[in-house]
């Protein structure tokens, strides 16, 4: 946990360049195929409990900077104040900013129609756990919608994973098989599943 708080006041400088690079060269996603996925989230719910919302710019760019939904209301959550410093001046006033833990989420069960995380995963104590504490705050029949990244191929790019868990910036190795086993026994189903490159964009249902 100190070592995300430290690795994230120092990325949260220039957290927005470095981050769509990395998930450009490193993953080979697709940010506009992510971004459409994120937004489209808003046909579940306009009430949207954004978890690891970093600095709020995929936050800003997929559900604020659209027409196709009416304004959605917002409630972030991330643990990392230096990131919520960033966020709270690129979202809109009425947005509840949260710090906090995703493991312990601030919630009742069952109150929530749609939770988002995108790019949170990897970064969380244990991403198994925080899909099961999602579940526990989602209404039933509630949907989450998020983007988690693999372990890619090559040796090198396996390395540079490797070197940024042991500095705090991630957490843990995630296998496609292993994440859709975790959102299952967190009690979802499996919605929506899209690959692209390295990256996992999925959707999972409450019930
Ligand atoms: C890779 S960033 C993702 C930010 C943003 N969603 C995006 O896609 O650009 C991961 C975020 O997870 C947050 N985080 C790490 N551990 C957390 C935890 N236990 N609870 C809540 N947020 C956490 C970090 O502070 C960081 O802002």
């Amino acid at each position: 946990m100190k070592k995300t708080l430290e690795a994230y006041r120092f990325y949260s400088i220039f957290y927005a360049p470095i981050a769509l690079l990395a998930y450009t060269w490193i993953w080979r996603g697709n940010i506009f195929k992510q971004i459409r996925f994120f937004r489209d989230s808003l046909q579940c719910n306009l009430h949207v409990l954004d978890l690891a919302t970093g600095d709020g710019t995929l936050t800003r760019a997929a559900l604020l900077k659209q027409k196709t939904y009416p304004k959605p209301h917002l409630t972030v959550l991330d643990i990392s104040p230096d990131m919520l410093r960033k966020a709270i001046s690129k979202l809109p006033s009425d947005t509840t900013v949260i710090q906090g833990d995703v493991m312990n989420l601030p919630f009742e069960a069952n109150s929530q129609p749609l939770v988002t995380c995108f790019g949170g995963c990897n970064s969380f104590p244990s991403a198994e756990g925080a899909l099961q504490e999602m579940y526990r705050v989602l209404q039933p029949g509630g949907y989450v919608r998020g983007s988690v990244l693999l372990l890619p191929k090559a040796p090198w790019k396996q390395r540079k994973i490797h070197a940024w868990i042991e500095k705090g910036y991630q957490s843990e190795v995630i296998h496609l098989e292993a994440f859709v086993s975790w959102l299952h026994q967190a009690g979802f189903t499996l919605t929506s599943k899209l690959r692209m490159g390295d990256v996992l964009l999925f959707e999972g249902r409450k019930g």
